[in-house]
């Protein structure tokens, strides 16, 4: 039988919430969102909140905080960049690798993201390797090869072990802030597809590999999202803004 998996909630704030902002969006959540051991709920603040968020939850570590960006390299002449070092020591447990936004508003390439993966795992942070197709993609039926194409490129380079240590986003590109929702059905194919190559790629070992969904998801649809076979957690954005509407997420 499959490892029960723990569930992951995970809000990506985008270019959105300051420290103000993110210090009254805490305070707020934490009153509405008690500890609970069978789920994880981490927070990707702007670079520039971080801080201030982290510290507005510091008695409550069973939130965990992640930044949305790294670069790939170690340190150096990188105007502008975050080190995945310089996020470890801020406190940072996670990272985010991979987002739509990053490969298709910056350009980012499948080898880039191999990269900022390989970079993340090196210094302790954890990669959570988002996926997803375009609209195209899916209506020429290659929503499969493609999400297999992007987890091959990620996580070629890593070994088993480290690959074990994961977690996966598919989110596709067509649902991310357009209140288009894939599917539970539709979640629940592709993370199948994610879910047998990782097996490929990892072996037994990729088991423990969380696989959230993310793109449009609200409130009202978590639930339902959370309930498709092989939806271990959600990547919301939108909905992780508010936070009455995050904490009802964190509580589905
Ligand atoms: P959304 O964004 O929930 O606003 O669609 C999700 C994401 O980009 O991670």
């Amino acid at each position: 039988m499959a490892p029960r998996r723990k569930r992951v909630l995970a809000a990506n704030w985008k270019m959105n919430h300051g420290p103000t902002a993110a210090l009254a969006f805490l305070e707020s959540f934490l009153d509405r969102y008690a500890p609970h051991d069978d789920r994880t709920v981490i927070l990707f603040p702007s670079a520039l909140a971080f801080s201030a968020a982290r510290t507005a939850a510091a008695a409550r570590p069973d939130v965990r905080f992640g930044v949305q960006n790294i670069h790939s390299a170690e340190k150096g002449a990188f105007t502008g960049e975050t080190s995945a070092s310089i996020a470890r020591d801020a406190g940072a447990q996670y990272v985010l690798v991979g987002h739509s936004e990053r490969r298709h508003v910056f350009g980012e390439t499948d080898a880039q993201t191999a990269e900022k993966v390989i970079r993340a795992a090196s210094e302790g942070l954890v990669p959570v390797l988002c996926v997803g197709e375009k609209i195209e993609e899916r209506e020429a039926g290659q929503t499969d090869a493609v999400v297999v194409r992007q987890l091959r490129a990620a996580l070629q380079a890593l070994p088993p072990a480290t690959t074990a240590g994961v977690l996966i986003a598919y989110e596709p590109v067509w649902a991310i802030g357009t209140g288009r929702t894939a599917t539970p059905g539709d979640a629940s194919s592709a993370h199948s597809a994610i879910r047998a190559e990782l097996q490929a790629i990892a072996g037994a070992e990729s088991d423990a590999i969380p696989i959230l969904y993310g793109g449009s998801v609200t409130a009202a649809n978590a639930a339902a999202l959370l309930a498709a076979p092989g939806v271990d957690g959600l990547l919301v954005g939108g909905a992780s803004l508010e936070a009455e509407s995050w904490a009802s997420i964190c509580n589905s």
